[in-house]
């Protein structure tokens, strides 16, 4: 399990640093763990900032990289710097005019592509095909690599169980299962087999831990969980990543059961180094460690800097108290230079796997612009979108579209509008390079299309559907493309509504009443609770923010040219109110009944609108003849499985595992497996699962992880709602 991480610890490399180490001063050392933010640099008081926070402090900040800094030496690492050429200068500062000329690490959020944007994490997440992201992070790395940067603060891999909050975007949903599968295949796609290739760089697990289970679904807001729930569901994709060999860590923002997850010995060294072994560092998140402060956690900077380094946080990205207070605090026999000393070796690790001190240049210019956009790049762009999208309903088969329609109406604010395409962290690529639905619908068919944006998605301007029903009268089918802006989802992006925003349901109603077939085509950066477009529209189409080649890939799929495949990654609620709300639930002592006193609500379903691991295709499977093999250290778990349709299509078994009595309350279902099949009209074939005995157990109070003797239920089905149903004994 950890040799991935044993590799990090190389002797020749280790004696390297010791030699550094035996060379630097207090401040050099502190410097190594200070990360700059491209532009917040300096000219801040952030003490007086976090006393009285004003806006007009922030324009006095200077804009510069403090290369007086680099000099010195007192600068380990930057972020947001880009392009090869700013980035060899300021490296050029480190390697000729500091002392030791030690390299700088340069970081940035390249979270789904660089200059080529693919889907968001959560839509590409619904492939259930770890492999696709595997190559669509290799290639954001090749993008980024090229741009001259060594590190990536992705793939983020907060479990997210509230469609509230704005970041489950960037996350791979709700299931640890799956969402391990996920974070491993990335780290690997980024790091590559050799991170000193100058076209990977560096990932980084993030936000560790529990960011995503944020009270009411608020960005930053406290989190509170059994020690159980953090090891069981949110720990898993960070041990997953630890085994890949992920390079580094970031910190969260927010608290654990109250100590805040930047300044959290337990989660950040008993846990992330006792436990999983991992050797590389720690980067808190952007000044979580400044914001102990306004936590209430630490009385100011020093204090804050002295509780995030004690715990384990190893880079201070700005706030600069590493580099500022900890020099004292070691001075002042606060902070053992151990301690510092472990932590600016843990650095210079990564700096020496990257291959830095060798070569420091890994790009330029040249190989930059090459290196973007290639053809190559967006056809993979192209492919990872089609595969993100999830078909959720398709009453009487209205999709794919009939090729004899004379006249299509594309209608609704999100249909023309390429920025929206690209989601939440999409800085580096541009709307330019985005090609828009209706675009890719105009050049998909020979049909005569209308167009209508109908509303504004954001509701601001009053509304006058007028337009948008008319065309929708002219024509055959009506495709509306509705949902969510892309800075609508995203950090600091909570919504307590999650229905379609502003006027966009309105339109969709009104467009309906002219009775011509409505295809609803979503895109959105979260779950959105909308039981009236499942219930009325003809089909509805998730596809979430597809990257640069949306349009193609929708028009792919609406004309079916592509048979859709997605499964959703996490459940969409019929109403806000039922979040947080997740298949993996533990059993209530009350289910759901027609009786008065069980687990319900009077205004609405218990259940969800689409459960997770739901998906649709234009053809049809069947599931049969299940059989359960027990043996001592493994399940051997099979079903056959039919395509019943007329087309070739693929289809996402998924195992799902119930522990009946334990111990401790266990989940209602818990998926343990899945495999993404193809098969041709007619064909049949049976799927195996493989699970380990080792492997089904849960966490005891002491958080060892045990597995009871006693009976499980196993289902195999095509989503978490459905299955075959067969049951094993495991006796000890
Ligand atoms: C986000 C991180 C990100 C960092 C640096 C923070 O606000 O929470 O995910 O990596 O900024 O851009």
């Amino acid at each position: 399990m950890k040799d991935k991480q044993s590799q990090w610890l190389n002797p020749v490399i280790e004696a390297k640093i010791d030699a550094l180490l035996g060379q630097m001063t207090l401040l050099e050392k502190a410097g190594q763990l200070t990360q700059l933010g491209a532009s917040i640099v300096g000219g801040f008081d952030f003490n007086a900032f976090l006393e009285n926070p004003d806006p007009e402090m922030l324009k006095n900040v200077r804009r510069d990289f403090h290369e007086d800094w680099i000099k010195q030496g007192t600068v380990g690492s930057y972020l947001g710097v880009q392009g090869a050429e700013e980035i060899n200068r300021l490296q050029k500062i480190a390697l000729e005019e500091s002392r030791l000329g030690i390299p700088l690490i340069f970081g940035l959020d390249v979270i789904h592509g660089y200059r080529t944007i693919f889907p968001i994490p959560l839509a590409e997440v619904c492939s259930w095909e770890p492999e696709l992201a595997r190559k669509t992070a290799e290639v954001a790395a090749r993008e980024a690599a090229a741009a001259g940067l060594h590190w990536t603060f992705a793939p983020m891999m907060d479990i997210a169980r509230d469609a509230r909050w704005g970041r489950i975007a960037e996350g791979a949903g709700e299931d640890p299962c799956l969402g391990s599968a996920f974070a491993a295949a990335r780290v690997r796609g980024f790091q590559g087999d050799d991170l000193t290739d100058p076209q990977h760089m560096a990932a980084c697990a993030k936000h560790y831990i529990g960011y995503g289970a944020a009270v009411a679904g608020r960005d930053y807001n406290t989190v509170e969980m059994a020690l159980q729930t953090l090891h069981e569901v949110y720990l898993p994709p960070f041990a997953a990543a630890v085994d890949a060999g992920v390079a580094t860590f970031m910190s969260a923002f927010n608290d654990l059961n109250g100590v805040p997850t930047s300044a959290n010995r337990y989660t950040l060294t008993e846990v992330l180094r006792d436990r999983l072994g991992f050797n590389g560092f720690v980067v808190s998140d952007s000044n979580s460690i400044g914001e102990l402060v306004m936590h209430g956690y630490a009385s100011d900077r020093k204090d804050a800097g002295k509780k995030a380094l004690l715990a384990g946080v190893d880079m201070d990205m700005v706030t600069e108290s590493f580099r500022f207070d900890i020099p004292e605090l070691v001075e002042a026999g606060v902070v053992p230079l151990n301690v510092v000393d472990t932590a600016v070796r843990r650095i210079l690790r990564v700096k020496f796997m990257l291959g830095l001190f060798d070569q420091p240049y890994r790009s330029n210019s040249a190989i930059e612009t090459a290196a973007q956009l290639r053809p190559d790049h967006l056809e993979l762009a192209r492919e990872a979108a089609r595969r993100s999208i999830v078909l959720l309903k398709n009453e009487a088969g209205i999709l794919p579209l009939n090729k004899t329609l004379k006249t299509i109406a594309v209608i609704g604010p999100l249909a023309d509008s390429p920025a929206d395409m690209l989601g939440s962290w999409s800085f580096t690529g541009s709307a330019q390079d985005a090609v828009s639905i209706l675009s890719g619908i105009q050049s998909a068919t020979g049909a005569e299309v209308l167009y209508a944006q109908g509303c504004a998605a954001d509701g601001k301007q009053p509304a006058d559907f007028s337009e948008a029903v008319e065309i929708a009268k002219k024509s055959d089918v009506v495709i509306a493309v509705v949902g969510e802006t892309a800075r609508m989802s995203g950090e600091a992006a909570s919504r307590q509504d999650i229905g379609l925003p502003g006027h966009q349901e309105a339109l969709l109603k009104a467009i309906w009443q002219t009775g011509v077939p409505l295809v609803v085509v979503l895109s959105n950066g979260r779950p959105l609770a909308l039981p009236w477009v499942a219930q009325n529209a003809g089909a509805v189409l998730e596809t979430w923010q597809l990257g640069v080649q949306a349009g193609p890939a929708v028009a792919d799929v609406l004309f079916g040219a592509f048979n859709p495949a997605g499964k959703l990654a996490a459940t969409f609620p019929y109403a806000v109110g039922q979040v947080p709300i997740y298949y993996n639930r533990p059993l209530t002592g009350r289910p759901a009944s027609d009786f008065w006193f069980t687990s319900k609500y009077l205004d609405g379903p218990v259940e969800p609108l689409y459960p997770f691991g739901f998906g649709l295709s234009y053809t049809q499977f069947a599931y049969s003849d299940l059989i359960v093999t027990p043996g001592a250290e493994t399940i051997t778990i099979q079903a056959a499985i039919t395509n019943t349709g007329s087309l070739a299509g693929e289809e996402v078994v998924q195992l799902y595992l119930r522990d009946v009595t334990a111990s401790r309350v266990r989940p209602i279902k818990e998926l343990k497996g899945f495999q993404k099949i193809l098969l041709a009209p007619g064909e049949s074939r049976t799927v195996t699962f493989i699970l380990n005995v080792a492997d089904i157990g849960f966490y005891d109070p002491e958080m060892n992880y045990v597995v009871e003797p006693g009976l499980f239920n196993v289902w195999v089905g095509t989503n978490s709602a459905e299955g075959l149903q067969g049951e094993f004994w495991i006796n000890h």
